[in-house]
């Protein structure tokens, strides 16, 4: 427990009232870890940008637009999983369990959660992990939908969320991944990233993971580059953040959005692309970026699996299955798992 308490030392904690409070890390923190991973991610051959950097409050709401257009099946066929999970899944749980949702954003898929845990508890705890202010927003709205909730957001990053979390009581934690958020690691971090949270768990504690399925090529690429032009506009609000927040030149109009879907590595590759020969000053990094006409920028993988490899994925880390659910299309699964 004095552990626990060292450790949050590193954020500043928000009491709003006696049903909400959040916590986040010092300024300081967050600041120089954007300026220095900038430049060290876009001085060095093969450039990205890592998909962290998204969501600012334009990228979180531009993430929320993205996530009700025609082309992008993957939330809705979640949330028609979710819905189906409502009957089967209190029989894996108790009431002594709370929920913790890593990149909750605007937590609307939550709420299928929280109402099967209403029915379940009464009072329910919830911990929203968040690297987006976004959060603080979106746990106001759900208290006055859930009188029986008690929030306790950590505004950081997944791995700061999920230290936090270590150790921090003995209280059962139904963890929640959803959105095939998983499927955006490269995949030896991804690997990594499973055994932290198979590191945070207690005996008894549950994660419930969503993955995207691998499918026709054509809906796949239409996901990621819709007809409206919003998934561009995502992408290169990445560039205008830079802009804003460490002292950047770039001029958006010398980039496009870039994307498509590589079937060997069963993976939508997005990048940004330089139109022109340009250079551009990144002040806070210390960087003077140099890019050639057609130069992509990595911004993001987003992998798409299969079922026998979503079972050796979460066999190899050390978790035992309790249970996958599919869409009727196959499209898109939720995997219920527990720490041996
Ligand atoms: N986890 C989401 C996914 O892989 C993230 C995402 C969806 C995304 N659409 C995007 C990220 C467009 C960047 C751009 O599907």
């Amino acid at each position: 427990m004095s552990n626990t308490l060292q450790k949050n030392l590193n954020y500043k904690k928000f009491i709003i009232d006696e049903r909400l409070q959040y916590f986040k890390p010092h300024a300081s923190k967050i600041e120089k870890t954007f300026a220095e991973e900038i430049s060290f991610s876009l001085n060095r051959k093969g450039k990205f940008i890592s998909p962290k950097f998204f969501y600012d409050k334009k990228g979180s709401d531009l993430f929320e637009k993205i996530c009700t257009l025609p082309e992008y099946y993957p939330t809705r066929t979640e949330i028609m999983i979710l819905n189906k999970l409502k009957d089967e899944l209190p029989s894996f749980l108790d009431k002594t369990f709370r929920v913790v949702e890593l990149g909750s954003g605007a937590s609307v898929k939550t709420r299928i959660i929280l109402d099967i845990f209403s029915k379940l508890c009464g009072d329910v705890e919830y911990f929203p992990i968040d690297i987006s202010e976004i959060l603080a927003e979106s746990s106001e709205e759900l208290l006055k939908d859930y009188e029986n909730l008690h929030i306790t957001g950590i505004i950081d990053t997944y791995e700061g969320g999920l230290e936090f979390l270590k150790n921090y009581d003995e209280k059962k934690n139904l963890i929640l991944f959803l959105g095939s958020s998983f499927g955006n690691f490269p995949p030896k971090d991804g690997h990594e990233f499973l055994q932290k949270i198979n590191s945070t768990m207690k005996k008894g504690d549950l994660f419930l993971i969503g993955l995207d399925l691998v499918k026709d090529k054509n809906i796949l690429e239409s996901a990621y580059d819709d007809s409206q032009g919003i998934t561009s506009e995502f992408n290169l609000n990445v560039l205008s953040r830079i802009n804003d927040e460490l002292d950047a030149d770039f001029n958006l109009n010398n980039f496009s959005h870039h994307s498509l879907y590589n079937e060997t590595d069963q993976r939508i590759e997005m990048y940004l692309k330089s139109l022109v020969d340009q250079s551009v000053v990144i002040s806070k990094s210390n960087l003077l970026l140099n890019l050639e006409k057609d130069e992509l920028i990595h911004t993001e993988y987003s992998h798409k699996f299969r079922l026998s490899q979503i079972q050796k994925l979460l066999d190899d880390v050390g978790f035992e299955i309790k249970h996958t659910w599919l869409d009727d299309k196959s499209h898109f699964s939720l995997t219920l798992v527990s720490k041996i």
